[in-house]
């Protein structure tokens, strides 16, 4: 079967893309969370439809948008979600601040798990409330909420917590027992979980994730979970999410009323196909995923030995331990200079990112070959 990666280099470097732009043509960009995918053929078509209806204008009735979620909820997670609890947003970090903004007072803060998506970090600043760091522990062994941080964090006052589940850039799936345990200590206090899970359909094989809402009482209370086709299906740039609540329905009910309605249209049509038509298309991607995490393993075993990464259960990341080569607190830079491969910087996820650097393996198994072999060629 030809891999779901088979796009040429000549194609990729005609994107416009931030992946593909950022850095001159000489690097092998392996930063930015897209992938070298083409678009599934269905989400094409109906983009290609919309272009030739010139149906170009505002988005309007999210009906059918939020009825191709439901489904897609319905069958990949056996989530059961009522049509009015779910919300429109323009992209994942919109509706994040929005609704920070809605539970905070300026100031306040809001509990992170770090090493983690570095753009919480301008999020929060954005929402004008604090980061209360609460790493992960055992790191080494693919990360564990520090349920025990977490409530310490909830006594001394702070009411929100931003989870990324699965966990960027482990690629860790919480498990069950802990996201209950961690909605019973966000009920006690009184708290908000912000479920970022974005890259929840990107599961590995045989990998299950848990949305946090599905998880019991506790978690419908205190839950508000964020989501999107755009990384799994590479739409990042045409601008739609959701938002699903239960008992905090309230909270997505007080949004500025422009805020739901900041989606693209052509996002939503490219949505609403990816949802409905493209399960056997996922399907293929997150079979091509775990291949190539197994690749990666192979190519650092071979040419980069000291250097290691926790078992990436979902997406396209890959949290590299660079510690044991010695290249300072942002082995990206080297990489970068002198291997021209650019990589995400460890120290960007806050606390624990010194010594590590994000590698995004959603690309083609020689392409992740050639970069490996360039880091390798960087070496001191
Ligand atoms: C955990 C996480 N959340 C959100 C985003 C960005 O989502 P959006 O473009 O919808 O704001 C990313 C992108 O990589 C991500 O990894």
């Amino acid at each position: 079967m030809k891999s779901i990666f088979d796009v040429p280099l000549s194609e990729l470097r005609r994107r416009r893309s931030a992946k593909w732009t950022l850095h001159p043509s000489d690097v092998l960009p392996l930063p930015v969370a897209e992938m070298d995918v083409r678009l599934p053929s269905s989400v094409a078509a109906a983009l290609h439809e919309a272009v030739d209806l010139s149906d170009t204008g505002y988005f309007g009735d999210r009906g059918a948008l939020v009825e191709a979620f439901r489904g897609f909820a319905a069958r990949h997670w056996n989530w059961h979600i009522e049509p009015g609890a779910v919300t429109t947003f323009a992209d994942v970090g919109v509706g994040v601040i929005e609704v920070i903004r809605l539970l905070t007072r300026p100031g306040d803060g809001v509990v992170i798990m770090p090493p983690v998506y570095p753009s919480f970090y301008p999020w929060l600043d954005q929402a004008g409330v604090a980061a209360v760091p609460v790493p992960l522990v055992e790191r080494e062994r693919g990360g564990r909420i520090d349920l025990d941080g977490v409530e310490r964090a909830l006594r001394d006052g702070t009411r929100v917590v931003l989870l990324c589940h699965p966990h960027n850039p482990f690629g860790r799936i919480h498990g069950p027992d802990e996201l209950r345990a961690l909605a019973r200590i966000a009920e006690r206090h009184g708290a908000v979980v912000l479920s970022d899970e974005i890259h929840a359909p990107m599961a590995h094989p045989g990998q299950p994730v848990h949305p946090y809402l599905t998880l019991g009482e506790e978690a419908a209370a205190t839950g508000i979970a964020f989501t999107s086709a755009s990384k799994a299906f590479n739409l990042a740039g045409l601008k739609c999410a959701v938002a699903v609540a239960d008992a905090q329905r309230h909270v997505l009910t007080r949004l500025p009323e422009q805020v739901p309605w900041g989606v693209g249209i052509l996002g939503m049509v490219a949505s609403i196909a990816a949802f409905t038509h493209e399960d056997s298309w996922l399907d293929r991607l997150n079979h091509s995923l775990a291949a190539n995490a197994a690749l990666l393993r192979d190519l650092l075993a071979e040419h980069l030995p000291g250097v290691t990464f926790p078992e990436p259960k979902a997406s396209y990341l890959a949290w590299l331990d660079c510690t044991a080569l010695d290249l300072g607190p942002d082995p990206a830079q080297v990489f970068l200079e002198r291997g021209r491969v650019a990589l995400s910087s460890g120290p960007t996820f806050g606390p624990h990112g010194e010594g590590h650097a994000r590698l995004n393996f959603g690309c083609s198994p020689e392409l992740l070959e050639q970069a490996v072999v360039r880091m390798a060629g960087a070496l001191p």
